[in-house]
């Protein structure tokens, strides 16, 4: 027995039906959840005397066995089955005969499904957390490094400002780690168990759906049985967390693409993480940098095949949902290698540090400086703005820097400077100066620093404890 139904057919499904109808192709991933589901949904039924308990008990038993000959390859879940519901239902029966038919009592596979898919989903947001939170320690550690690393920093790919790569890196790791609560924020509304909810309107059963939802891990049950059969919010708000988080390893690999170009040379990237050139001999390819910006497309693609499928659907179940599995399981899977691939080799990226300080030298990054110098010596804003952009551009000619000038040179341009102007537009300084919250300063930095490995090892041990 292939099919779950048939009673009122009296012909055969049509072969390319079959095949346009089956899921069995790509849910078959969820049987862990399937069976760990209907363990809970058995013991439920055996301790409310829907089922007698030896029945629960048989029931529980074979589910047990099944997933066991899964695990160890002994048991191929086969095209042949519909679904994946079908398949553990109808091995089941095989096993124990007639107890297995009682399992699918008060339950439907539009609740069924719905469970198995935020059992699911809810694992893989949690291994999702793991590995954002493998990143963000990387990222910490980095930074915890390289607080005197100085490097421009820029506006419109234009060298702007003097910062360092500790204060480079910390960007990411204020956007990482919006990533993690925004899954911590998805994992809270997703935690509500839909089994118990039937076709879309209960069951006339007894079932206790709070003992289920506790035995499952969950805060407890849905509170409507058509939202609970028909609801892919949950899916919608991870693939929209993914989605994010992808969008930020895109922005950081841009950049590591950018600065491991012959032009910046800014990164060397190791040999393990980078690929050859089949005619350029000569050639050490970013590829992974590349591949995560690319991947990036295919999550939003996911999330917007969703959010696409499910704008027009009547309430409740339409089988229009099955067209959650595919981008869901694809968004996830992209987006978990990503993120895991990704910080592999950012901790194996060597940073080119005099390159990065010479290109801060060189790019004119301490002019604000050179501006402010002036302030604090009388001279109005405004007018050190046009002071030290008539010397910029002076300089761009001699091909110097502004503290390559001599100090007669630098007073043509304004009697204001004075012999301490060397020191006050050196890198070391201007980085150093710049100490408001939030700013590349080293002192400030170190702080800010200290209390992101704070809130990390909180966080860390919060989901450590986490049901998995
Ligand atoms: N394969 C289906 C899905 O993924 C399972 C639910 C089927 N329910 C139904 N009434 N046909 O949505």
């Amino acid at each position: 027995m292939a099919q779950l139904w048939g009673g009122r057919f009296t012909k055969q499904t049509d072969e390319a039906v079959k095949a346009f109808n089956d899921s069995i192709g790509f849910d078959k991933r969820l049987y862990r959840e399937d069976i760990t589901g209907s363990i809970a949904h058995a013991q439920m039924l055996g301790a409310q005397s829907i089922i007698s308990s030896d029945e629960a008990g048989q029931i529980i038993e074979g589910l047990k066995g099944i997933l066991a000959d899964v695990e160890d390859g002994s048991l191929a879940i086969t095209n042949e089955y519909e679904d994946i519901h079908s398949f553990v239902e109808a091995n089941l029966i095989d096993r124990i005969g007639d107890a297995g038919k009682k399992l699918h009592t008060g339950r439907s596979r539009n609740d069924q499904v719905a469970l198995d898919m935020k059992l699911y989903t809810r694992r893989k947001t949690m291994e999702i957390r793991r590995h954002v939170s493998g990143l963000l320690t990387t990222l910490l550690s980095l930074m915890e490094e390289n607080t005197d690393t100085y490097m421009p920093g820029f506006t419109h790919l234009q060298k702007a400002q003097p910062t360092t790569l500790a204060h480079h890196l910390g960007a990411y790791f204020e956007m990482f780690k919006r990533d993690a609560g925004r899954l911590d924020d998805c994992l809270v509304r997703m935690n509500y168990c839909p089994l118990g909810s039937g076709a879309l309107a209960g069951t006339t059963y007894p079932l206790d759906r709070s003992m289920t939802a506790s035995l499952l891990g969950f805060t407890g049950p849905t509170l409507n049985s058509m939202d609970s059969v028909s609801d892919r919010d949950y899916l919608i708000e991870l693939m929209s967390a993914l989605s994010l988080i992808m969008m930020h390893l895109s922005r950081f690999s841009e950049e590591l693409i950018t600065w491991n170009s012959n032009e910046y040379r800014f990164v060397e990237m190791d040999d393990a993480f980078s690929t050859g050139s089949s005619i350029m001999p000569q050639k050490k390819n970013p590829d992974i940098c590349e591949l995560v910006r690319g991947k990036t497309g295919r999550v939003y693609g996911d999330l917007m095949s969703l959010l696409t499928t499910m704008k027009g659907l009547p309430l409740a179940y339409n089988k229009d949902m099955q067209e959650d599995k595919e981008p869901a399981f694809d968004a996830i899977d992209t987006a978990e290698a990503c993120i895991s691939l990704f910080s592999e080799m950012l901790s194996t990226i060597t940073f080119r540090k005099e390159v990065m300080r010479l290109s801060a030298v060189r790019g004119f990054t301490n002019a604000t400086d050179a501006a402010d110098y002036l302030v604090v010596k009388g001279v109005p804003f405004r007018d050190a703005h046009g002071i030290i952009g008539r010397l910029v551009l002076h300089c761009i000619d001699e091909n110097k820097s502004i503290d390559e000038m001599s100090l007669d040179e630098l007073k043509a341009f304004s009697p204001a400077f004075e012999e301490d102007l060397y020191d006050a537009v050196s890198l070391k300084t201007c980085v150093e100066k710049r100490l408001t919250l939030g700013a590349p300063g080293p002192y400030i930095m170190k702080r800010v620093i200290a209390e992101e490995k704070e809130w990390l090892s909180s966080w860390n041990s919060r989901i450590a404890d986490e049901i998995a």
